[in-house]
C-alpha cells in the first residue's frame, strides 16, 4: 500500500465539526469589534523577512529561531508571518497612514507561523484574532482596546477573565532599566547559557523570555520595570489602572510581564486561562508607540492585542454558533433523488436560515431516519448547532403524487401534504 501523507508537524486540520466553532468565534469578533468601529484588515501571509527583523526584533526568540524563512525563486528573503502587527503597520505605512482619519481601528483573523516545539495548545501554524488601534496616545486608547477585549471575552462566555498589566519604561528610562538589569545579572552570568549571556549583553529585557530555570531564579530579585518609569509613563500607567477600575475590568499588576517582542513601549498586558494546560497564555498585547516611525511612517501612537484563537476555542465552554433548524431530506431510493433535489431547493428558498441536507445513500427511508434521529438525540454529530430536526420523507408515493411527508423528530408527528402547501406549513412551523 502507498504510504499515507500526514499533515506537517505542528499543524492541525479543522474539519467542519471544529471549523464551524472557529467561524462562530470570528463572527462574534466581527460583531463586537464592529460595534466599536473596527473594520477588518487582511494582510499577506508572507512578508519580507526584514519587516519582522525591524519590528519584532533581531534578538527575540521569534525572529532568532522560530521563523519560516525562505528565498523565493528570485532570491528575495520572505517569511511566513509569525504575527500580524508588523504586517498591519507595514500596510498602513505603505497606504499613507498620514492621510488617514485618526484613529485607525482595525481587527484581523488569520494563520500565523512559528517554528516552536509543538505541544498541547502550541502549534507551528496557529490562528490569531487581533486588534490594532492607531492614533490615540493616551491611556484611554489602552482602555478602549482592553475594554473591547473583555466585551468579546464575555460574549464568548469568559466571565472570569483577569488581565495582567505592566508598563515598560521607554527612552532614557528604558536604557536605565536595561543597565540596572545587567548589573543585577552580570555577577551570575556564569550560570547562564550562551543564549542568555548574549541576551544579557545585547537586549537584557529579553532575559525575561528565558525558559531556563537558572535564569529565572537569577531574575527573581531583579529590578522592577515599574520602579523605572519616568513621570509621563507613570501618569499613563496610573491613568490606565484608574480607567480599568472605573469600567469594572479585573486586572492585576505584574512587572514580570515583558512580552517576547521588542516593539512594546509602556502598557503591556496578557490574559491567561486556567482551562488551558501549560500553554495558558490566551492572548497578549500592548502599546507600540514607536513602530510606525520605525517602519518609515510618521510618529503614530498605537496599541493592540492578539488572541490565540486555537487556545480560545479550546478553553471555551459556551456554544456561540447560531441555532439552526435542520431539515433532513430522505429520498427512499435513487428514483427519488431528482425529486429530492427539487424539494430541497424549494425548502431552502422558504427557510433561508435553515440547513437543508439530502441523504443520497439510497438505502431507504428507515436508514435515513436513523441518521436524522442520531443528530436529534445528540447534536454533537453535526457541525452546526442544530436546534430542531425535521425529516422530509420522499418515497414513490410522494414522488408520484407530488406530495411530501414531514416528520418532526422532537414530537414524532408525521404529516403528508401537497408540495404546494410547503410554504404554508413551513411558515407556520417557523413562526
Ligand atoms: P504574542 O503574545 O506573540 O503577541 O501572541 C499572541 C497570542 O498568540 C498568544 O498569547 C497565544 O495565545 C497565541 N500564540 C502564540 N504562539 C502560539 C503557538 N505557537 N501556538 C498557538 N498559539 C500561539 C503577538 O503576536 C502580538 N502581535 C500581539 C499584539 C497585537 N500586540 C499589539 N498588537
Amino acid at each position: 500500500m502507498t504510504a499515507r501523507l500526514k499533515a506537517p508537524k505542528g499543524t492541525h486540520d479543522l474539519l467542519a465539526l471544529d471549523s464551524e466553532k472557529f467561524a462562530a468565534v470570528e463572527a462574534v469578533a466581527r460583531r463586537v469589534f464592529g460595534s466599536f468601529g473596527y473594520g477588518e484588515i487582511r494582510t499577506p501571509t508572507f512578508e519580507s523577512t526584514e519587516l519582522f527583523a525591524r519590528s519584532v526584533g533581531e534578538t527575540t526568540d521569534i525572529v532568532h529561531k522560530e521563523m519560516y524563512t525562505f528565498p523565493d525563486r528570485k532570491g528575495r528573503s520572505l517569511t511566513l508571518r509569525p504575527e500580524n502587527t508588523a504586517g498591519v503597520v507595514r500596510a498602513l505605512v505603505e497606504k499613507g497612514i498620514q492621510e488617514m482619519p485618526k484613529p485607525v481601528r482595525l481587527w484581523y483573523a488569520g494563520s500565523q507561523f512559528r517554528y516552536e516545539q509543538p505541544q498541547a495548545g502550541r502549534y507551528r501554524e496557529f490562528r490569531q484574532i487581533g486588534v490594532e488601534l492607531l492614533g490615540v496616545p493616551g491611556a484611554v486608547g489602552d482602555a478602549e482596546v482592553i475594554g473591547m477585549l473583555f466585551a468579546f471575552l464575555r460574549a464568548l462566555g469568559f466571565t472570569d477573565a483577569v488581565a495582567t498589566v505592566n508598563c515598560i519604561p521607554r527612552g532614557p528610562a528604558r536604557a536605565a532599566f536595561s543597565r540596572a538589569l545587567q548589573e543585577h545579572v552580570r555577577p551570575h552570568a556564569g550560570r547562564l547559557g550562551t543564549e542568555d549571556r548574549k541576551r544579557l549583553e545585547e537586549n537584557p529585557l529579553r532575559l525575561f523570555d528565558s525558559k531556563d530555570p537558572e535564569a529565572r531564579a537569577i531574575l527573581e530579585g531583579a529590578p522592577k520595570t515599574l520602579d523605572f518609569l519616568d513621570e509621563a509613563s507613570r501618569t499613563h500607567h496610573e491613568e490606565l489602572k484608574r480607567l480599568l477600575t472605573l469600567f469594572g475590568i479585573r486586572f492585576a499588576e505584574s512587572s514580570a510581564i515583558v512580552r517576547g517582542i521588542d516593539y512594546y513601549t509602556l502598557t503591556v498586558f496578557e490574559v491567561a486561562s486556567e482551562r488551558l494546560g501549560a500553554q495558558n497564555a490566551l492572548l497578549g498585547g500592548g502599546r507600540y508607540d514607536e513602530l510606525v516611525a520605525e517602519l518609515g511612517g510618521p510618529a503614530t501612537p498605537a496599541v493592540g492585542f492578539a488572541i490565540g484563537e486555537d487556545r480560545l476555542v479550546e478553553a471555551m465552554t459556551k456554544d456561540v454558533r447560531l441555532p439552526k433548524t435542520l431539515v433532513f431530506v430522505i429520498p427512499d431510493g435513487p428514483a427519488e433523488f431528482v425529486y429530492a433535489l427539487g424539494v430541497s431547493d424549494q425548502i431552502r428558498g422558504l427557510l433561508p436560515d435553515a440547513v437543508v441536507e439530502s441523504d443520497y445513500s439510497g438505502r431507504g427511508i428507515a436508514r435515513g431516519l436513523g441518521r436524522a434521529g442520531q443528530i436529534a438525540r445528540d447534536p454533537a454529530h453535526h457541525p452546526f448547532r442544530v436546534a430542531a430536526v425535521h425529516a422530509v420523507l420522499l418515497g414513490s408515493r410522494e414522488r408520484e403524487g407530488d406530495t411530501v411527508t414531514m416528520k418532526d423528530l422532537s414530537t414524532g408527528t408525521q404529516q403528508t401534504f401537497a408540495r404546494g402547501e410547503l410554504a404554508e406549513r413551513l411558515g407556520g412551523r417557523e413562526r
